[in-house]
C-alpha cells in the first residue's frame, strides 16, 4: 500500500462529514487510489468489494474457495480479475482483504509471500475483517515487510445486494497504524461508515461486548416469544407485535441516550410490579427468572444514571438480589428452552 497513493484521511477526517469526503474523493483519480484484492468472496466480502468499487477504488482481484464464489463476485466488477490462488490476489493488489472464516485467517496469511525488496515500495497491507480475532495472526506478512491491520464493520451481513445501502451509518473498527490507518480510514468512509478506532490486544472483549446488539438482540426477542408462546401466541403474530417496539425503542436511545430512553417497571419505580413478575418467572422454572433478574440489574444500573433516578429505586435493586440468589442456581442446572 502506497501512502502517497491513499487518500489523506487522518484524525481529522472524524470531523469532516461524510458527504463532504466523497465529493472530495470523487474527484480524485482512479490511479491514485489503492489497489484492492479479496481473498474469500462471502457474505462480507460481497457488500466490500461491491461498495468500494462504486465509490471509485480499483478492486482488482478476488480468489475463494471455490472458483463459483470468486468469479460470480469477480464477474460484478470492472477490470477485476477471478483468480485460482490466493497469492495472484497478494500480487494484484495494494491491501488485501483476508475475508474468509475466522479459524482460517491465520492459515491464510501463512500461505502468502510479500517480497520485502517490493512490499514497501509501495507498502503492501495484509487486512482481515473479523472483531474477535487478533491482527496478530498476520504477523507472517508484517514479518515480510507488509503492513498488517483489522477492518471490523459492526453490521450483520445478510449476503445480497441490500447490505450495500443498509450499511451506511455503520461504524467500521480499524485496527492499524500510520498510512494503513489512514487509508482504511478513508475506506470506512468510502462505504459511507463511521471510522472507529480500537487498541490492541481489545479485540475479543469488544467483540463478545457488541454481541448485545446484534444477535443477543435476537436472544431476547427469541426469549419474549417463548414465553409468549406459552399463552397461545404464535412466532410470526409475536415477531409483528415485538419488531416495531424493538425499532422505536432504538429510535428512542438515539434520540434520548440508554438511561432517558429506559421505559418499563424498573424506569417507572414500580417495585411490585418487579417483584410479582420476578416471583413469576422463578415459578416456571428453568433459567427465565434468571435472565430476566441479570437484565433487571442492568435496568437498575440505567435507572441510577438518571438526573433524578426512580424514589424506589433501592427497593427494587433489593428485590431483584433476592430473587438473583434463588433463581441462579436454578438456572445452572440448564435452560429453559433451546
Ligand atoms: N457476516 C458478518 O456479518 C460479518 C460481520 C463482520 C465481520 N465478519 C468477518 O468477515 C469474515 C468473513 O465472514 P463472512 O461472514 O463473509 O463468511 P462467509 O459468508 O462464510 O464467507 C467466507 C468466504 O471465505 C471463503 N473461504 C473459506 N475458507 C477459505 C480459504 N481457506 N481460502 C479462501 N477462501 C476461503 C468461502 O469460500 P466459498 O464461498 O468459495 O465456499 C467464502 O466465500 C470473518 O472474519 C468474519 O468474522 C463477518
Amino acid at each position: 500500500m502506497n501512502p502517497h497513493r491513499a487518500p489523506a484521511a487522518g484524525c481529522a477526517i472524524l470531523l469532516l462529514p461524510v458527504q463532504m469526503f466523497r465529493l472530495e474523493q470523487a474527484t480524485m483519480s482512479q490511479s491514485s487510489l489503492p489497489r484492492l484484492g479479496f481473498i474469500g468472496a462471502g457474505r462480507l466480502a460481497r457488500c466490500l468489494a461491491l461498495s468500494f468499487s462504486r465509490a471509485g477504488y480499483p478492486v482488482t482481484a478476488v480468489t475463494s474457495r471455490t472458483a463459483a464464489s470468486a468469479n460470480r463476485l469477480a464477474g460484478q466488477i470492472a477490470h477485476c480479475a477471478a483468480c485460482d490462488d490466493p497469492q495472484q490476489v497478494a500480487d494484484a493488489a495494494d491491501i488485501i482483504f483476508l475475508a474468509v472464516p475466522d479459524d482460517h485467517i491465520g492459515s491464510a496469511a501463512h500461505t502468502l509471500r510479500f517480497d520485502p525488496a517490493t512490499a514497501t515500495s509501495p507498502r503492501k497491507a495484509l487486512v482481515h475483517c473479523s472483531g474477535a480475532s487478533p491482527v496478530e495472526l498476520l504477523a507472517p506478512a508484517r514479518d515480510q515487510g507488509a503492513a498488517i491491520g483489522g477492518f471490523h464493520p459492526l453490521y450483520l451481513f445478510g449476503g445480497d445486494l441490500a447490505d450495500l445501502e443498509r450499511i451506511a451509518g455503520c461504524s467500521v473498527t480499524i485496527e492499524a497504524d500510520g498510512a494503513l490507518k489512514d487509508a482504511l480510514t478513508a475506506l470506512a468512509v468510502a462505504l459511507r461508515c463511521h471510522p472507529l478506532s480500537i487498541p490492541a490486544g481489545g479485540r475479543m472483549l469488544y467483540h463478545a461486548a457488541a454481541h448485545y446488539a446484534a444477535s443477543f438482540a435476537l436472544c431476547s426477542l427469541a426469549e419474549c416469544v417463548a414465553l409468549w408462546r406459552t399463552l397461545g401466541f404464535a412466532e410470526d403474530d409475536a415477531l409483528r407485535a415485538l419488531l416495531p417496539m424493538l425499532a422505536g425503542t432504538i429510535e428512542t436511545a438515539r434520540d434520548k441516550g440508554l438511561p432517558n430512553a429506559l421505559a418499563g417497571p424498573v424506569s417507572r419505580g414500580d417495585t411490585g410490579v418487579v417483584e410479582k413478575q420476578l416471583a413469576l418467572l422463578e415459578g416456571l422454572g428453568g433459567d427465565h427468572a434468571a435472565l430476566y433478574g441479570l437484565l433487571s440489574r442492568r435496568a437498575v444500573g440505567l435507572a441510577e444514571r438518571r438526573a433524578t433516578p426512580p424514589a424506589a429505586i433501592e427497593a427494587i435493586a433489593e428485590a431483584v438480589e433476592e430473587s438473583l440468589n434463588r433463581s441462579l442456581n436454578q438456572a445452572a442446572a440448564g435452560a429453559s428452552v433451546k
